[in-house]
């Protein structure tokens, strides 16, 4: 089983999603804090917006929704792909977790950030970045994220996986942003398909999707019992 999860898996935790009414880039330009092109133009700024992200995975929890995701393993092989930055599929117990667009939790180099060499997990004392704490290579650390325009070295093994899956889950995304978007298209034909939101979400592909219009928890519920009973 593959499950693709976005903003919306984490929002019952309390963490705001992008694109809803209030959601992060109505009050943060998202040009400024997640290209390369606001990152150049004021480190500062780009290292505090993460710091402040980080700050707050300390007073969030995993929800149920994200419970019940790693409670699926009992069942399946589970590989969830994430476009999330937080660490909360992880501290709910999903043991096989891609993070497309990078980890809240690591610092990178700025001028490698792909380079694994660079790639440091931060402990919670080191949570606040400042401008002058460097990477090995001596380059300023920036937070280990996908920013827009970059590329999404992580897409790759989401595709194999993909290509692989014999259910697909998707949960919380509004399915705006790819290279995530279009994952699936790699699910084979004839495999279901399974879309947890409360909205709804246009599929491009015109697939037939088994829609279950609520939240990640009470979705996740009502899947629990489609596909377990
Ligand atoms: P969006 O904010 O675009 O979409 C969030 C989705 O979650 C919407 O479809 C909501 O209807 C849904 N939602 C809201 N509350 C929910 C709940 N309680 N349970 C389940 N779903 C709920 O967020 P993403 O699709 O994740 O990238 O955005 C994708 C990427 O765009 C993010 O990873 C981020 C952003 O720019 C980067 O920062 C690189």
């Amino acid at each position: 089983m593959v499950v693709l999860t976005g903003a919306g898996m984490s929002a019952e935790s309390g963490i705001s999603t992008f694109r809803d009414a209030g959601g992060l880039w109505e009050k943060y330009p998202v040009e400024q804090v997640a290209t390369p092109e606001g990152y150049a133009a004021n480190p500062k700024l780009v290292i505090d917006f993460y710091n402040e992200r980080r700050k707050q995975l300390s007073h969030v929890k995993p929800n149920h929704g994200h419970e019940l995701v790693a409670e699926l393993e009992r069942y399946f092989q589970v590989t969830v792909v994430t476009q999330n930055v937080d660490n909360l599929h992880e501290r709910a117990g999903s043991s096989q977790v891609i993070h497309l667009h990078g980890e809240l939790t690591k610092v990178t180099s700025s001028w490698q950030p792909n380079d694994p060499r660079f790639i440091k997990e931060l402990t919670p004392d080191e949570y606040e970045v400042k401008i002058g704490d460097v990477a090995d290579d001596g380059s300023q650390l920036r937070p280990f994220i996908v920013w827009f325009g970059e590329s999404v070295p992580m897409i790759e093994p989401a595709i194999e996986h993909c290509m692989e899956a014999d259910v697909f889950l998707i949960i919380g995304t509004s399915l705006n942003v790819y290279p995530a978007a279009g994952l699936l298209n790699y699910v084979p034909d004839g495999v279901p398909v399974y879309l947890i939101d409360p909205n709804h979400v246009p599929i491009a592909s015109g697939r037939q999707v088994h829609v279950i219009q609520k939240g990640a928890s009470e979705g996740m519920e009502e899947l629990m019992k489609l596909l377990l009973e």
